[in-house]
């Protein structure tokens, strides 16, 4: 999800090769829940990490972790650190150490993995079948799968930009599922509406999985705030009642497409506009992103962050790993954290074959007013600007997807019985409480 402006940087500058060592947590990787994905071997890769930080990066090779790398890209082949989370979080010192590795990682990497356990296997199969499924249903029924109250739906390839060009992603996007006896909807708050399903199995296998994905980014926000030293609550306070979302996504091959867009660019280069999204992605690869750095706060929030640096040479490539979900920060945890974890840029490339993705996105409430942290975020004081009002995030959720669908049934219903302007009621604004001191 992205929108039009796009800020300018100053050209050629260094990616941050800084990062937070694994070794400064006195835990080893098995306790502290990190995995190794297949081709790593035996041998953790922290427990050989020179004393001198180095980026875990690998120029492109010919070797098996690049080969599924979409035809026309250049770019690093990224090796992730692959967290297995406890079933609880309940602030035990593995906890800790947990929370700040994930945190350093993010720094470092800016995505991590973490290990699926069997449900979430189980859920993702599910649901990969489903989506394969609706999308491989005749244009004219999948069409017919909009709402003009909620977001939920279909967009077809290219229907959406980013940073003035055709995206070919097709999507089934998944929001809130309110019927309209939920007093939101009866209210006609803008974005609140049913999901049009295609059929009762894909709802099913959808929000089981969703459910399952909440439950996972619970458990991350938490360990998260052990990572940044602050209250616990902190994040999740915001999350009650949280407005999470889902993008089914299907990428055509790169010879594939309908023509609208970009050859070989499925999504351009962008950050997404929450707390986190947890990502599963099938064998075919297509994922890029950009490591954290600090010459690049884009604040998406405040100027459109498409297009920056979509045809820099320092990208990362995720390759597809099997049992993992990736996991990626959005803006809303840039602007709490006052840059200390930022929003992490990504784009998506074409493969040689179509490709299929899920993104659920754990979000704030959509009456959510967010400030950022005062403390915590590693030691360091963020620079708080004490008049920041904060941001509400049902608005800044409206407005991406106002500038993202223009010409949607949905936004000309919101316009027209300006359900926009409802977005200052103090109603939709009224969520959230102090957390507890530390
Ligand atoms: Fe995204």
């Amino acid at each position: 999800m992205t929108s039009l402006l796009r800020p300018i940087l100053p050209a050629g500058r260094r990616p941050m090769v800084a990062r937070c060592l694994m070794s400064t947590v006195a835990h080893s990787p098995a306790a502290l829940g990190l995995v190794m994905p297949p081709w790593f071997g035996a041998t953790p890769a922290h427990s050989s990490r020179p004393a001198v930080p180095a980026p875990p990066l690998r120029p492109k090779t010919d070797g098996a972790l690049d080969s599924s790398m979409p035809p026309g890209f250049t770019a690093h082949v990224a090796h992730l650190d692959t967290f297995k989370l406890p079933e609880r979080v309940t602030g035990t010192a593995g906890d800790r150490a947990m929370g700040k590795a994930l945190v350093g990682a993010w720094r470092r990497d800016g995505i991590v993995q973490i290990a699926m356990n069997d449900d979430h296997r189980r859920l993702w199969e599910n649901a990969r079948a489903a989506s394969q499924r609706f999308f491989k249903r005749p244009h004219h029924e999948k069409a017919k799968c909009v709402d003009a109250q909620s977001y939920a739906g279909y967009i077809a390839s290219g229907e959406e930009i980013t940073d003035g060009i055709a995206d070919y992603s097709e999507i089934f996007t998944i929001t809130k599922d309110l019927g309209p006896t939920d007093y939101r909807v009866r209210a006609k708050w803008p974005c609140h509406g049913p999901c049009p399903w295609p059929d009762s199995g894909m709802k099913e296998a959808m929000t089981l999985y969703n459910e399952a994905l909440g439950r996972e980014g619970e458990r991350l926000l938490q360990l998260i705030e052990m990572g940044l030293d602050v209250a616990p609550g902190s994040l999740t306070r915001y999350t009650r009642d949280g407005w999470h979302h889902t993008r089914v996504l299907r990428f055509p091959p790169r010879n594939g497409t309908n023509g609208k867009g970009k050859a070989g660019r499925g999504i351009g280069s962008h950050t997404d506009y929450g707390l986190l999204v947890i990502a599963a992605q099938d064998e075919v690869g297509g994922l890029f992103v950009r490591r954290p750095n600090k010459e690049e706060k884009f604040a998406n929030w405040k100027a459109s962050a498409a297009g920056l640096k979509e045809d820099a040479n320092d990208w990362l490539y995720v390759p597809p790993v099997e049992g993992v979900h990736t996991v990626i920060l959005g803006d809303m945890m840039q602007y709490l954290t006052n840059n200390y974890l930022t929003a992490t840029p990504h784009k998506v490339g074409l493969n040689t074959r179509e490709r299929f993705s899920y993104a659920y996105f754990h979000e704030p409430s959509f009456q959510a007013v967010i400030k950022p942290l005062e403390e915590g975020c590693g030691g360091m004081r963020p620079d708080v600007e004490k008049e920041d009002e904060g941001i509400h995030y049902g608005k800044h959720f409206t407005n991406m997807f106002v500038r993202n669908y223009p010409d949607r049934i949905t936004t000309e219903q919101l316009m027209a019985e300006d359900r926009y302007g409802m977005l200052d009621d103090e109603e939709l604004r009224t969520m959230g409480t102090p957390p507890a001191a530390c």
